[in-house]
């Protein structure tokens, strides 16, 4: 199995049976995925799901508890300076730089690279264009945060952790945000992202795992996800409004209705089936996980 992944470019991470317990609480219990060199992988899973936890184990800020964990090849809980050049790393705000302009900062960041990214294409990728020569403390917080996209890109990292970026963003810098994202991905970085955002999985994610209690619950692209569920949407209007049902088996529900609504003479009108979508599929899962 080894070999057969070796033909082509080796995952970026690979994680396999990786368990974190903090006394009593099992907050990652027996995680498996992999993600590949050049791919936005989101980690999705509402609050206390364990995603915070499994990245900066990822990262090396926290030892597991067991697991097998390979970033970039290396084992993360030795935090070697090779592998940490390697891997950029969005920072909540340190407010670090608050007497330095947002150039100064990147550049002194920059100098702790062997080969940073050029420091004025950073900002315009994080559109700080207006801000360059502006000191940090007097940044808004959406310009805050884009400075920290900034300073974990300036080191031109091949792949980039990204926890809850966008957690409390303005819709504009959001989409700033987004953009930021799927830039890296054009430029062939790896790009790992938790989000508790549906939207935002959707939108980035190659592929996706859903996260909830520290187990992962379901895994693929987020088109293909919904294949995976089995609540079948249908719908129709009956005098007027619409009627929506779901289902496991739209076959055996459409030919009872289509068979009842021909004895009543009668047509469906606006008849619809929809595959389930990414969206039902986090809600069932995560609902389904509640009822446990
Ligand atoms: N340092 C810690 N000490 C004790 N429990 C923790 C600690 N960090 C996280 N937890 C618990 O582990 C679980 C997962 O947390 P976390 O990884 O932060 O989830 P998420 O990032 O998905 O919100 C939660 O139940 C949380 O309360
Ligand atoms: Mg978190």
């Amino acid at each position: 199995m080894i070999i057969a992944m070796r033909t082509g470019d080796a995952p970026a991470v690979e994680v396999r049976g990786l368990t974190k317990r903090y006394g009593d609480v099992g907050a990652v219990r027996g995680v498996d995925f992999t993600v590949e060199a050049g791919e936005v992988f989101g980690l999705l899973g509402p609050n206390g799901a364990g995603k915070t936890t499994t990245v900066e184990i990822l990262e090396g800020y926290r030892a597991r508890t067991a697991g097998e964990v390979s970033v970039l090849g290396r084992d993360p809980e030795r935090r070697d300076r090779a592998l940490r050049e390697r891997v950029g790393i969005v920072l909540q705000s340190t407010g670090m730089y608050r007497q330095v302009t947002v150039r100064e900062a990147l550049c002194h960041w920059a100098s702790f690279y062997p080969r940073p990214r050029d420091v004025d294409e950073v900002i315009a990728l994080v559109g700080l264009e207006g801000s360059r020569d502006v000191r940090t403390r007097r940044l808004s917080g959406g310009q805050l945060r884009r400075l920290d996209f900034a300073l974990a890109l300036v080191g031109d990292p091949e792949l980039v952790f990204l926890d809850e970026p966008t957690t409390g963003f303005d819709p504009a810098a959001r989409r700033t945000a987004w953009n930021v994202v799927r830039r890296l991905r054009e430029l062939g970085k790896t790009v790992l992202l938790t989000t508790h955002y549906l939207e935002e999985a959707q939108a980035l994610a190659d592929r996706v795992a859903i996260i909830k209690d520290g187990v992962i619950v379901a895994e693929g692209p987020p088109g293909e996800l919904g294949a995976g569920s089995s609540r079948y949407r249908v719908s129709y209007l009956s005098e007027g409004r619409r009627v929506e049902l779901h289902t496991e088996d739209p076959t055996e529900l459409l030919h009872r209705l289509t068979r009842d609504a021909l004895a009543r003479h009668e047509r469906l009108e606006g008849l619809e089936v929809a595959r389930p979508t990414l969206e039902d599929v986090y809600l069932e899962l995560t609902d389904r996980a509640e009822e446990v």
